[in-house]
């Protein structure tokens, strides 16, 4: 049982289809112009439109579009005088669902009524299908969008903290080792230089600079004694000295955290030499992870250029020509070149300064 619309200008024609469709137990409305059923379609819904193509006013086919906006849920069915493939096609693409030539048999109308009826129940669950997967797809996606943004905020929460932890560690050794002052922040510094240099992401180089940082907590582990003492270090003494990388390593290895692992790596291998003459493992070339390569040309630099109460401080130049001179067999040949392309861009940026604050004569 459905309700009908039946628009059509010969009245003969709207009673006979009303008849026909009545008997089959459909609720039928007849309209005769597009005006009256424009005001049917606004003030009631149908199952079914049954346009005809021809009349005096207003075409059915111009009728087709409103009532697929106006009632969407309505199959459209046009009845025409004319046999014309060509209107057909028009009337299937304007969105009809059916299309009859008069004369037209009562058994057909009830026939192509029932079919759109089934027609328009397929596609009125089709649209609910999609209107539910549309509305699940975008629930999901909402949920995937804030579940991101909530692992990125604790991401960016967990790397806050731990480079906290990392500074504060570091802070330690400035605690008992009074004479490194702002060596481990200058050295970490040039480390991350180095690192771009080679190639490094910024995010990697960063983490390069905040590991850095740690190479010489195991010096914690070193007594006063040796570690404040003002003179040259004995034999014994060098070797309690030189207990800080490994006690350092054993301090920091272990962690779930990638950054502390890192850490570790550089506190074991920051004093290997590229010749294999380093402690603690005595490793050669590239057995020394290019982490702890980089640490190396930054602190054996750093340490040249700061000012130690037990030898004299080098100017950036001489620090780079000893290293590559007389020294370069100690370093890696890549990251000691990496090294004094940064070290002399930074000072010719440093010499820039000056020259861009010199008073204007
Ligand atoms: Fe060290």
């Amino acid at each position: 049982l459905a309700c009908i619309l039946i628009v059509d200008d010969e009245e003969l024609n709207t009673a006979a289809y009303s008849r026909a469709l009545t008997a089959f137990g459909h609720d039928c409305t007849e309209a005769h112009d597009g005006m009256s059923a424009r005001t049917f379609l606004a003030a009631y819904s149908y199952d079914v439109v049954l346009l005809d193509v021809n009349m005096p006013s207003e075409s059915g086919i111009e009728l087709i579009e409103h009532v697929r906006s106006a009632s969407p849920d309505s199959a459209v069915m046009m009845v025409t005088g004319v046999d014309d493939a060509q209107l057909a096609s028009i009337a299937t693409q304007l969105g009809a669902h059916g299309y009859m030539v008069k004369p037209v048999r009562s058994n057909e109308l009830a026939v192509n009524v029932a079919n759109a009826l089934i027609r328009r129940q397929l596609e009125a669950e089709n649209r609910r299908v999609l209107d539910t997967l549309e509305s699940t797809v975008a629930e999901r996606t909402a949920q995937l969008r804030e579940a991101l943004s909530e692992l990125e905020e604790s991401r960016t929460e967990i790397a806050a903290s731990q480079a906290e932890v990392i500074l504060r560690l570091a802070r330690v050794v400035e605690f008992r080792d009074e004479d490194t002052g702002r060596h481990v922040e200058r050295m970490s510094r040039w480390c991350a230089l180095v690192a771009i240099e080679l190639g490094w992401t910024s995010e990697e180089a960063l983490n390069l600079r905040l590991a850095s940082q740690l190479h010489d907590i195991g010096k914690v582990a070193v007594p006063d004694s040796v570690l404040r003492k003002p003179g040259r270090l004995s034999r014994d003494e060098m070797e309690l000295m030189r207990t800080h990388a490994d006690a350092g390593y054993r301090m920091l290895a272990g962690s779930s955290s990638e950054l502390l692992r890192l850490a570790a790596t550089i506190a074991r291998t920051h004093h290997e030499r590229w010749d294999g003459s380093g402690y603690p493992d005595g490793l050669r070339g590239e057995a020394t992870p290019v982490s702890g390569r980089m640490a190396a040309v930054a602190d054996v630099f750093d340490a040249l250029t700061s000012n130690r109460v037990y030898r004299p401080v080098l100017l950036g130049e001489s620090a780079l020509g000893l290293m590559t001179g007389e020294l370069n067999f100690l370093f890696d040949p890549d990251t000691l070149a990496a090294l004094t392309t940064v070290v002399r861009r930074a000072s010719s940026a440093a010499a820039d300064a000056i020259a861009l604050n010199a008073p204007v004569r």
